[in-house]
């Protein structure tokens, strides 16, 4: 199964910029990098902040880019956003039975479950008592299934390190630690957004992932206790290669401009004569 990550799109209303980028040609380009190579991935999640402010204008333009997508496509909601505005946009965006922007794709490879952490008027993420019942829920029908999981979000429930992130992560994350606890052996993977950051490690032994955003980045810096700095670090999106008992996930510098050459034929390199088995 091959699925496409990507995140923090941030779209503002046709025309207008995001702190002098243009969310909408990013996105435009990554669209038709994805259609060229990864025509064939089986879905591609966007894991929030899809748009800056929550604009219907914002989130129109975001449907009319992601309008020549091959792939499906499923899009979780982040603290930019605004539920009521992308659920009257996104129609066909599943919610669950109390209108939160939840669902399960059962897949050949398990349960891809699409949880929403968002909290009108806060950048932190919130996951109520009654999402996590419907996690609960979720997680059991795939135990019940004989299936994995894999679970999709936007704020990540554990701390990375960057003050000023930390501050807006999850909150009360043991509340939801304990929905997860029971199945964490069921658990492939757990991809989030929100940090515009490059990231993977693991979470109560469950494997994390997360990617740049589209528009900006946030800059690495362990020391700072207020301050987020910005930055135009490249956007990347990431294809994850799932299979049995693998999950790969490459990140992907979709607009780098680099000369491309041929590693093994280059003038620079002996590789042929070294490695005669090459
Ligand atoms: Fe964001």
């Amino acid at each position: 199964m091959k699925l496409i990550h990507l995140t923090d799109t941030h779209f503002v209303p046709r025309g207008e910029t995001l702190y002098g980028g243009d969310p909408r040609a990013v996105l435009e380009a990554a669209v038709a990098d994805i259609n060229k190579h990864h025509s064939d991935a089986d879905l591609v999640c966007i894991t929030g902040d899809l748009t800056h402010w929550g604009e219907t204008e914002a989130f129109e333009s975001l449907a009319e880019v992601l309008s020549p997508l091959t792939p499906p496509v499923q899009l979780l909601l982040g603290n930019h956003d605004n539920r009521p505005v992308f659920t009257a946009c996104f129609p066909d965006q599943k919610c669950d039975e109390s209108g939160f922007v939840q669902s399960v794709r059962k897949t050949s490879q398990g349960h891809l479950i699409f949880l929403d952490t968002y909290l009108e008027g806060s950048h932190a993420g919130w996951f109520c008592d009654k999402r996590r019942v419907w996690l609960s829920e979720q997680l059991k029908g795939a135990e019940e299934a004989g299936a994995p999981a894999f679970l999709f979000m936007h704020h990540p429930p554990f701390k990375i390190g960057l003050a000023p992130l930390d501050k807006i992560s999850l909150q009360e994350p043991e509340a939801f630690a304990a929905v997860i606890a029971p199945y964490a052996d069921r658990i492939r993977h757990l991809f989030f957004g929100h940090i515009h950051r490059p990231l993977s490690g693991s979470w109560k032994g469950i494997p994390v992932s997360s990617l740049r955003g589209m528009n900006h980045q946030c800059w690495f810096d362990l020391e700072s206790e207020d301050i987020l700095s910005g930055s135009f670090e490249p956007p990347a999106y990431a294809v994850v290669l799932i299979a049995d008992d693998t999950v790969v996930i490459h990140t992907h510098d979709f607009l780098d401009g680099s000369k491309k050459f041929d590693i093994r034929n280059s003038p620079f390199d002996d590789w042929a004569v070294r490695y005669s088995h090459a």
